[in-house]
């Protein structure tokens, strides 16, 4: 028999069914309770409230497990490539040969951005921020494609997406290239997805350039691991926004000024400042882990902590193991590494840390590998913009084909005054 919860009201008992997933995950269906009752639940922020059903990603915070489309994400950073596994999250299976050759040759073949489109570039600072430039560009691009405007024809769908995933590796390079003053470097067929992108960031047209292997196949690694992380801030922001309707190329632009906040995908960025700053102050790390637990400073661990993972993130341990072997590989050595393993070891031995079960997140490594293949710091949430957009749009998908999806509209509870009447100028205190 289906399970159930009874809840009371006052004299009167409920019964609610419970949903249960794949993975055993058990949710009390509410979706009636207003209008059975007159009541809304009230959850700031969500701790509690799943905002879907979804067979893209399952997590399990307590055990440490993320699997994508049921395969687990260490299997997936050791075997797949980047391309591959957008596929496998935004088409739900594994592509064959056949597929997988089609889709890279798309992701290839669509590479381009409309010559006019580099001229927006020009009318940005040299300072502006690459994100603020990656979500505005994103979102023109649905002036280039006016038939993508129509969100639920799925004739344009599947090209749709394959051009936005192309143009994502360009446009994030040509924000860079506008920050340094150098000259926009065109894609190249020949090379494969990760390839062409570190091509398109650091080739100049007055020498020849040949991407790293070493750098490639970290790039592909870091891509896969941020590749989708189910209803995060940004992902519940593409789609809310999308289930209004709205076209993919504005529903992830708005997925991208979410990510851009400190505390998601800005931290990244925040983690090799906070790096930097405690070695310019001269501070050792248990001085930093003091200021830290000092909650009258305000500062903050950046890359520890996480809502959903209360024992480790499993994506940070991957990202630990793969910085060391891409440093070494390189011949780099990189003092902000020692640093940042102090700052763990720490931490993890410290109370404060253990009782609020704060370990690193997939942000506290990351940027020291990007640091190493010379992507600056500016760009780390670019980089992770760009991992994250096959599960935004494998999100996004799964919504807008769902004939029972209805516009997302959450309900308060008002505390603000009761009726009151406008009071003329003149006669206000
Ligand atoms: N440093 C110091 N204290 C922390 C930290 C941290 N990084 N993270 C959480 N805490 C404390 C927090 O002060 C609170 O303490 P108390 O119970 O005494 O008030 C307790 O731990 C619970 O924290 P919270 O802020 O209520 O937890 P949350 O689930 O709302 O926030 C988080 C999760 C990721 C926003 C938070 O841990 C944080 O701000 N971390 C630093 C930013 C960061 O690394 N973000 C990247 C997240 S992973 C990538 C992504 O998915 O975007």
């Amino acid at each position: 028999m289906a399970e159930t919860v009874r809840i009371a009201i006052g004299k009167e008992e409920l019964e609610l069914p419970v949903v249960v997933g794949t993975e055993s995950e058990r949710g009390i269906d509410i979706s009636n309770l207003r209008a059975r009752t007159g009541m809304v639940t009230l959850d700031p922020a969500f701790m509690n409230t799943a905002s879907t059903e979804s067979s893209i990603t399952f997590l399990d915070g307590e055990k440490g497990i993320l699997r994508y489309r049921g395969i687990p994400i260490e299997e997936l950073g050791e075997k797949s490539t980047f391309t591959e596994t957008a596929y496998l999250l935004v088409y739900g299976h594994l592509p064959t040969r056949d597929e997988l050759e089609k889709w890279d040759h798309l992701l290839t073949r669509h590479s381009m951005i409309h010559e006019d489109m580099k001229r927006f570039f020009d009318g940005y600072p040299m300072t502006a921020h690459p994100m603020a430039i990656l979500s505005a560009m994103i979102t023109s691009l649905s002036s280039f494609y006016p038939y993508a405007l129509n969100a639920k024809a799925d004739e344009y769908r599947d090209i749709t997406i394959a051009r936005l995933i192309a143009k994502m590796p360009t446009i994030a390079a040509f924000s860079y290239k506008k920050s340094i003053g150098h000259p926009f470097v065109y894609p190249r067929n020949d090379l494969s997805y990760c390839a062409n992108f570190l091509h398109e960031m650091f080739a100049v047209p007055a020498e020849s350039y040949q991407p790293d292997d070493v750098a490639v196949r970290a790039l592909n690694l870091l891509l896969i691991l941020h590749a989708d992380h189910e209803q995060n801030c940004s992902t519940s922001t593409v789609r809310i926004v999308g289930s209004a309707q709205t076209n993919l190329f504005a529903s992830i632009s708005a997925g991208i000024c979410a990510l851009w906040g400190p505390l998601h995908g800005g931290a990244n960025q925040e983690v090799v400042e906070m790096l930097t700053d405690i070695r310019k102050k001269g501070l050792t790390a248990a001085q930093f882990i003091a200021q830290v637990k000092d909650k009258k400073s305000g500062v903050r661990l950046m890359g520890f902590g996480h809502r959903v993972y209360k024992n480790f993130d499993p994506r940070a341990k991957i990202i630990k193991k793969a910085c060391d072997e891409v440093l070494d590989r390189l011949g780099i050595r990189d003092p902000m590494l020692d640093l940042a393993k102090e700052l763990e070891e720490a931490a993890l031995h410290d109370p404060y840390f253990i009782e609020r079960k704060l370990y690193p997140n997939v942000d506290f490594y990351s940027g020291i590998i990007y640091r190493a293949l010379g992507i600056p710091t500016g760009m780390f949430t670019v980089m992770f913009a760009l991992g994250r957009l096959p599960g935004w749009i494998a999100h996004w998908k799964e919504m807008i084909e769902d004939p029972a999806t209805k516009i997302g509209r959450p309900r308060q509870i008002y505390m603000g005054p009761r009726e009151t009447h406008y009071v003329p100028l003149d006669k206000r205190a």
